[in-house]
């Protein structure tokens, strides 16, 4: 399997910021050999097009995604986005359950499930985030939680569709600056937990095709002990990624796991 390696711009960078990161990142992306590697950039709405438009003109094998998305289309819906709007432009990928969605927009395991059907249904790729919160984390019901997030956000997705499936687990408690980056062994214990709800929900052979990234309070200092675990397949980045020398330097780092 490739090495997944993303970064999701979150609410941080206007269009001007945003031609500034791609027009940087970009010639750097040039000079590497990403043969191995799955790397992805999830800008705001607003910003995609011109995203998509430099990368497709620079020709380099980096992969844009949305942060959101509608689950329907064509209907009166004032201020949302749907998957057909995402795929014009078009988008590579579309995040779906990011916490902060789940947290601050109130977003059920239910809609995470109809926005990645929708998403799958128009061929593009979906980046489903599941995680336990804090209390959960405390209550010690954390693995009961990831089990539901992972079998409602998959529920009746078709086998055939498990390809363009990429799971990122970000335990809520870890992200952002006041996230407290978890134990690599407690990572490792619920990356085994969710490949075993993979498998069971699925057979051994099509839940393998899935990858599993690992989120929250990734750097450079703790790149390596996250990516050497067994069933981390990649690493899902916000504030590590946000300026283009930091990004090339993981997608360095990351060449041992390749
Ligand atoms: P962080 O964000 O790396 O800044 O903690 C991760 C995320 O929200 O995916």
């Amino acid at each position: 399997m490739k090495f997944y390696l993303g970064t999701n711009w979150k609410m941080h960078r206007t269009n001007t910021e945003a031609v500034h990161y791609i027009t940087e990142f970009l010639p750097l992306l040039r000079e590497q050999d990403l043969s191995r590697h799955y790397l992805f950039v999830i800008p705001s709405f607003t910003s995609l097009q011109l995203v998509r438009n430099a990368v497709t003109e620079a020709a380099v094998p980096l992969k844009v995604g949305a942060q959101n998305v509608h689950w329907e289309d064509g209907v009166e819906a004032t201020g949302e986005i749907s998957v057909r709007i995402l795929a014009d432009i078009p988008v590579d990928l579309v995040e779906i359950g990011h916490s902060e969605r789940r947290q601050k927009f109130g977003e059920t395991d239910l809609e995470v499930n109809r926005k990645a059907r929708a998403v799958l249904g128009h061929g593009l790729s979906a980046l489903i985030c599941v995680g336990e919160n804090g209390a959960e984390k405390e209550k010690g019901i954390g693995s009961q939680a990831l089990e539901r997030q992972v079998r409602s956000g998959l529920d009746c997705i078709p086998p055939g569709d498990l390809s363009r499936v990429m799971l990122a687990y970000e335990p809520t408690w870890a992200i952002g600056v006041v996230g407290k980056p978890a134990d690599p062994t407690y990572v490792q214990e619920k990356h085994a937990a969710i490949r075993e709800t993979l498998n069971n929900m699925y057979s051994v052979e099509i839940a393998a095709e899935v990858p599993l990234l690992y989120g929250g309070s990734v750097n450079r200092l703790n790149f390596r002990s996250y990516a050497e675990i067994a069933h981390v397949d990649g690493l899902f980045v916000g504030r590590a990624a946000w300026n283009p020398q930091s990004f090339l330097e993981l997608i360095g780092m990351s060449r041992a796991f390749v």
